[in-house]
C-alpha cells in the first residue's frame, strides 16, 4: 500500500501545482511515560493514553528529589524515557515535511512504524521528509524520547517534546527547508538573495517589502542581488527593530507553486580593538544577559506568552542582548528579540569531545558536531538580531590537560570556573589540537556566514588558551576575569574584545545579609563548600560566586573600559537547576536579576537607572524589623543630583552617589557611585526618600512597616494571548505588603486552568504545578491559561479574586 501510494503521489505530482501549507501540528498528542519498542509501531494502541497538546515537558510536572540523577545542578526532576503519538491523515498528494523545533533528547521518530530519523541534541531543529512514508488511510507518528542518561547538562534541560512541532506541505517543487538566504548591506542597501529549489524546470522571483508593506525592491534568478534605495532604508537596533521581509516566489511552467517568506534588517555593525562595539554609527555597549532557556514554572516548555513577558522585564530594564547559553534557542526567542529589538549571541555548544557531566554532548560530538553547528547556522543565519555566532562556552579544550573528562559535575564547574595550570596553556607559535578544532568549528560557521563575526565564552583568559590561538575567534570573549581585562590591549593587540560572561552574583529575592557593605563570597575559595541553613542569598548586592563579582564591580570595568564592547551577565532571569553556592534543597539558581517567578530582584533598578532614560528612584529593602536593630538602606536613582532619607518625618542626611575614583571598585560600601546608602535604627512607622534636581523634588518614594497580614492583592503581572500571570501579595489591611509572610496560598480557578505556580524560593518543594503554594516574602505567581476567574485564599486571610 506504501508503495503504491508513493508511486500515486508520483504520478500525480507532475500535472499538480500545491501552494506551501505550514500547519502547527502541537495539538492531540498521545503521551506516555516509560515503555517500550512496540509502541513505535501503527498498530499499537495507545488510545488510553494521556491526551495532550505540546510543547510539553514531563519533568516539570514531577517532583524534586534528592534521588533524582539529574541532581541539584539539573534541577533534581525527573527524567526518563516517554513515548509521543499522533494520529492524522493526509488528503493532499504533495511533499509532507514533519519539523521538530526541538526535543530533548535522544529522539528517535517513527512514522507507521519506520524509524525515520534520529536526532541526538535536544536543542537541535531538524525536519523530517515523510512523504514516502505516509498511507492515504491513517497516518501514526511516534517519537521515542530518551532523557534516562543524567547528568548530561549542567542545568535544567527539561525532558520530551519541548518546541513547537510543524508539518509543511509542499508542491514537488518547492524551496528546500532553510533554503532561502538573504544577506543585507546597509551601507548600500543591497541585497544578496540565493534560494536552494528542489524539483526541475522552475523560475524564481522576490520581492522585498518593508513594514509598512510596501515594496522596496524586486528581483529573480535562483541567485541576485536586489537594490534598496540607499537614501530611504531604514535601520535595525535595539531602539528601533525596523524590519522588512522578502518573498521568494517558485514557479513551474508558469504556476506559481511555493512562496517562502523570511524577515530581514538593514544594520551595519563592527566589533573595534580599541573602541568597542559600533551599531550603525553609533558607540555603543552591548548591555546583556546570558538566558537558559527554561521559563521558570513552565519548564523547558516553550511559551511564546512567557517569552514575551520575559522579554519585556528585560528590555525595561535596559538590556539590548542575550546570549542563547550554550545552545541554540527556541525559534520564537530569535523571532521576538528580531522585532522586539534585542541583539543575539547564538552559542552552539557547553561541551566539545571533553565532557563535562557523565553523560553530556561530548558523547555525541564527533559524530555530530558538524551536522548540529551547520543546522544552527543554516536555520538561524536570516535573523537580523543575530550579531555573533558562538563556538562553545567554557570547553575544557581551552587546555591540553585530559583530567576533564573524569571530573565530577562539581569538579568540572569549580575548574571551569577557577583553576588553570600554566602547563595546559598553548606554547608560543604552538598550534595545538585544540586550536585546530577551533578553527574547524569555526570553519563551519563560515562556510554558510560570514557576514557575523564568531566568538567563544572562554573562561581562562590568558593568550595560552588554546581557543584564543590561530584563526577561529574574530573577537576575543572571556567569562568573569574582570581584573584581566586591564591587559587585553596587550594581550590581544588589535583584537575585538566582549565579556561573553559576567558577575556570578548569587540573590534570593527578599533576603538581606548585613553589613551590607561586606562582601560574601559564597565559597570564599572555589575548593570549598559553601553551608549556610538558611540556604539564602542576600539581595544587597553584596555576595558571589570566588570566580566573580558584584553587579557594580564588573559594570564599573564595563562602562568605563572603550574597549570593552559589553558585557553578557549571567543571568537575567533565574533558571532551574546549578543553585550555586548550595546543594539538594536548593534546586534553582540564585544569579538571576530577576527571579524564577519573573518578579525583579532589587539590582534591577541598579541596571534600569544605569542603562535607560527612565527616571529611577528605589529604595530597598522593606521596613519591618526587630526595634532598634541597625539597617542599611539603599538606593538606586539617577536624572537627580540627590537624594535625602526620612525615617519617621527625620532626616538621616542627604547623599550624592560618589564620584569614580578611577580604582576599581572592591567589595560592596553604603556609598559608590552607583547607589548610596544610609545605616539607620529601625523604628516602626515609614521610611521616605526623596530625590532632588537643582533643588526641586523629582520623584520620591515611601515604604511603610506592614502590620499583620490581612488579605491577598492580586495583580496582573503580564496579560498574554493564552497565558496570563498573575501577582499574587500578602498584605496588611493598608495594602503594604508583609515582607516577611508566608502564608500557604490555594488557587482555583472556575474556568480556564491553572497551568503553575511559583514564588522564586530556590528551595520550595511543592511541585510547580501545585496548586497550594507558600508566599515567599509575600509574594506568589500563578499562570493561568484561557479565561475565567482566579480565587487566591489562605487560612486566616480575606481571599480575593480576579478576572482573567
Ligand atoms: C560559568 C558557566 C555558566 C554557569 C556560571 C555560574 O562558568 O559558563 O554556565 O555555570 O559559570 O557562575
Amino acid at each position: 500500500m506504501k508503495r503504491l501510494f508513493a508511486l500515486l503521489l508520483a504520478v500525480i505530482a507532475l500535472s499538480g501545482a500545491y501552494g506551501r501549507e505550514r500547519i502547527n501540528f502541537d495539538k492531540g498528542w498521545r503521551f506516555n511515560l516509560g515503555g517500550n519498542m512496540e509502541m513505535a509501531t501503527a498498530e499499537y494502541d495507545d488510545s488510553r493514553w494521556r491526551l495532550l497538546d505540546l510543547p510539553h515537558d514531563w519533568a516539570i510536572e514531577g517532583d524534586f528529589s534528592a534521588d533524582n540523577k539529574s541532581g541539584a545542578g539539573g534541577g533534581a526532576l525527573p527524567g526518563g524515557v516517554a513515548w509521543y503519538r499522533k494520529h492524522f491523515r493526509v488528503q493532499d498528494v504533495c511533499k509532507y515535511y514533519l519539523e521538530f523545533d526541538g526535543i530533548y533528547m535522544n529522539a528517535v521518530v517513527f512514522v507507521n512504524g519506520e524509524a525515520v530519523d534520529y536526532r541526538p541534541y535536544g536543542y537541535s531543529s531538524f525536519v523530517v521528509d515523510i512523504t514516502r512514508y505516509l498511507r492515504c488511510t491513517d497516518n501514526v507518528i511516534a517519537v521515542r524520547v530518551d532523557n534516562s542518561d543524567q547528568p548530561n547538562s549542567r542545568w535544567y534541560s527539561g525532558c520530551g517534546i519541548y518546541r513547537h512541532v510543524w508539518l509543511t506541505k509542499t508542491d514537488y517543487v518547492h524551496v528546500k527547508h532553510w533554503g532561502l538566504h538573504v544577506e543585507t548591506d546597509a551601507k548600500t542597501g543591497k541585497v544578496n538573495v540565493k534560494t536552494e529549489v528542489s524539483g526541475k524546470n522552475y523560475s524564481v522571483q522576490y520581492s522585498m517589502k518593508d513594514a509598512a508593506g510596501r515594496e522596496v525592491a524586486k528581483g529573480s534568478g535562483t541567485q541576485t542581488v536586489l537594490h534598496v534605495n540607499p537614501a530611504t532604508l531604514k535601520l535595525w537596533s535595539p531602539a528601533s527593530p525596523y524590519i522588512y521581509k522578502v518573498s521568494a516566489r517558485v514557479y513551474n511552467k508558469g504556476k506559481m507553486v511555493d512562496e517562502f517568506t523570511t524577515t530581514t534588517a538593514f544594520r551595519d555593525f563592527r566589533f573595534d580593538a580599541k573602541t568597542g562595539f559600533w551599531l550603525n554609527g553609533k558607540n555603543m555597549k552591548l548591555n546583556g544577559v546570558c538566558e537558559h532557556h527554561d521559563l521558570g514554572c513552565l519548564g523547558a516548555a516553550v511559551h511564546e506568552d512567557a517569552l514575551h513577558r520575559k522579554l519585556l522585564k528585560l528590555k525595561a530594564m535596559g538590556v539590548n542582548a542575550i546570549r542563547s547559553s550554550h545552545n541554540p534557542p527556541a525559534p520564537e526567542l530569535l523571532n521576538m528579540c528580531d522585532t522586539m529589538g534585542f541583539i543575539v549571541m547564538d552559542e552552539s555548544f557547553d561541551m566539545w569531545r571533553r565532557r563535562k557531566t557523565q553523560n553530556d554532548y561530548a558523547r555525541f560530538f564527533d559524530k555530530w558536531h558538524e551536522r548540529d553547528l551547520t543546522d544552527m547556522v543554516l536555520r538561524d543565519r536570516n535573523h537580523p538580531c543575530i550579531l555573533m555566532w558562538s563556538i562553545g562556552n567554557e570547553v575544557l579544550e581551552q587546555w591540553s590537560s585530559a583530567d576533564a573528562d573524569t571530573l565530577t559535575l562539581e569538579q568540572a564547574n569549580l575548574i571551569l570556573n577557577a583553576g588553570h595550570d600554566a602547563s595546559t596553556l598553548a606554547k608560543d607559535g604552538e598550534k595545538s589540537v585544540n586550536t585546530l578544532m577551533a578553527e574547524h568549528l569555526a570553519d563551519i560557521i563560515r562556510r554558510y556566514d560570514t557576514t557575523r563575526p564568531i566568538t567563544a565564552g572562554c573562561n581562562e583568559p590568558s593568550p595560552g588558551n588554546h581557543l584564543f590561538k590561530g584563526k577561529a575567534l574574530d573577537i576575543i570573549g572571556y567569562n568573569y576575569h574582570h581584573e584581566w581585562i586591564k591587559d587585553v590591549p596587550q594581550n590581544f593587540p588589535g583584537r575585538p574584545f566582549i565579556m561573553t560572561e559576567s558577575v556570578s552574583a548569587l540573590q534570593t529575592n527578599g533576603y538581606y545579609r548585613m553589613p551590607s557593605d561586606e562582601v560574601i563570597i559564597a565559597p570564599k575559595d572555589w575548593r570549598e563548600t559553601y553551608k549556610d541553613s538558611t540556604y539564602m542569598c542576600s539581595a544587597y548586592d553584596n555576595m558571589h560566586a570566588p570566580w566573580s563579582s558584584t553587579h557594580e564591580e564588573t559594570w564599573d570595568v564595563v562602562k568605563h573600559t572603550p574597549y570593552v564592547g559589553g558585557q553578557f551577565i549571567w543571568t537575567g532571569f533565574d533558571y532551574i537547576g546549578e543553585p550555586t553556592p548550595y546543594g539538594f534543597p536548593a534546586r534553582s539558581s540564585y544569579f538571576g536579576i530577576i527571579d524564577l517567578a519573573g518578579q525583579p530582584k532589587d539590582v534591577y533598578y541598579m541596571y534600569q537607572s544605569e542603562w535607560t532614560d527612565k527616571p529611577v528612584l528605589y529604595l530597598f529593602p522593606h521596613w519591618n524589623w526587630q526595634e532598634g536593630q541597625e539597617i542599611d538602606l539603599w538606593c538606586y536613582y539617577n536624572h537627580a543630583d540627590e537624594v535625602e532619607l526620612f525615617v519617621n518625618g527625620k532626616s538621616q542626611g542627604v547623599r550624592r552617589k560618589t564620584e569614580r575614583t578611577g580604582e576599581p571598585i572592591e567589595g560592596a560600601a553604603l556609598n559608590t557611585p552607583y547607589h548610596v546608602g544610609w545605616r539607620v535604627k529601625y523604628e516602626p512607622g515609614e521610611v521616605m526618600v526623596i530625590a532632588r534636581k537643582n533643588g526641586q523634588p523629582t520623584l520620591n518614594q515611601v515604604i511603610r512597616t506592614a502590620g499583620a497580614p490581612h488579605h491577598i492583592q492580586l495583580d496582573i503581572d503580564y496579560k498574554g494571548k493564552e497565558l496570563t500571570f498573575v501577582q499574587a501579595t500578602v498584605v496588611d489591611m493598608d495594602g503594604n505588603r508583609c515582607p516577611m509572610a508566608e502564608n500557604q496560598l490555594r488557587f482555583s480557578a472556575n474556568n480556564g486552568k491553572i497551568i503553575a505556580t511559583d514564588n522564586g524560593c530556590q528551595t520550595s518543594m511543592e511541585r510547580f504545578t501545585s496548586l497550594n503554594r507558600k508566599a515567599f516574602f509575600g509574594r506568589c505567581i500563578a499562570v493561568v491559561k484561557g479565561h475565567g476567574e482566579l480565587t487566591v485564599s489562605a487560612d486566616g486571610l480575606m481571599s480575593n479574586k480576579i478576572r482573567f
